[in-house]
């Protein structure tokens, strides 16, 4: 099994359900930048209330923050790793390639989480109810979507040019996913 892994997909693809579950499986660490800037944010930190307003519309933080966490995060998995939320955008999957490079980290697989556009507003609509994300709005939405569909999918031509990419379908039961994504690492 490959113990580094970057899970991909849209918002409300279930990239942060899947990697808790694979960490936990495989024994490393769970790396979701998403987690990180909200945990920023609670922190009350001035940090915290610029990202509050940013993430608050939907939109990217920017490059300069996230790459710090994602880099500080990596020099403490020493047991592997799984990536979640990052990179979303080519110029953070470029840094990113730097990053192992420099680090002598290879054999990366890519997990991209394929679900339907009206499944993952439903997922998203109803964690709204459940746990009141501050973006888990519709119009929020709708601008994650965006952003997604932009910024972030490009990249998938990047991974699948590299040749690590992994495409699984994330519709069904999250143990019916699960069991799709151990067969492909
Ligand atoms: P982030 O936290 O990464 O949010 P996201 O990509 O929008 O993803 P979500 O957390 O909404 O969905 P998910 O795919 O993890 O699905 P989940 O498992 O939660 O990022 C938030 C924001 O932070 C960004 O908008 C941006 O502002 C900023 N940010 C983060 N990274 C950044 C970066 N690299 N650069 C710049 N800015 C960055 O599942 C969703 C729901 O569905 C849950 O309720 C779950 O229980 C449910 N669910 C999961 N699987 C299933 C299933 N199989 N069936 C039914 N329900 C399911």
């Amino acid at each position: 099994m490959v113990n580094r892994l970057i899970i991909f997909g849209p918002p409300g693809a279930g990239k942060g359900t899947q990697a808790k579950l694979i960490a936990e499986k495989l024994g490393i660490g769970h790396l979701s930048t998403g987690e990180a800037l909200r945990n920023e944010i609670k922190s009350g930190s001035e940090l915290g209330k610029k990202v509050q307003e940013i993430m608050n519309k939907g939109h990217l933080v920017s490059d300069e923050i996230v790459i710090e966490i994602v880099r500080g995060a990596l020099k403490r998995a020493e047991k592997g790793f799984i990536l979640d939320g990052f990179p979303r955008t080519l110029g953070q999957a470029e840094v990113l390639e730097g990053i192992f490079r420099e680090m002598k980290i290879f054999g990366i697989k890519v997990i991209n989480l394929e679900v339907d556009e009206e499944e993952l507003i439903k997922r998203l609509l109803n964690r709204a109810k459940l746990e009141g994300r501050a973006d888990d709005n519709e119009q929020t939405i709708r601008n994650r979507m965006n952003v997604y569909n932009r910024e972030t999918k490009p990249i998938l031509d990047f991974y699948s040019k590299i040749g690590n990419l992994k495409n699984v379908f994330g519709m069904g039961s999250v143990e019916e996913v699960l069991g799709r994504v151990l067969k492909v690492v």
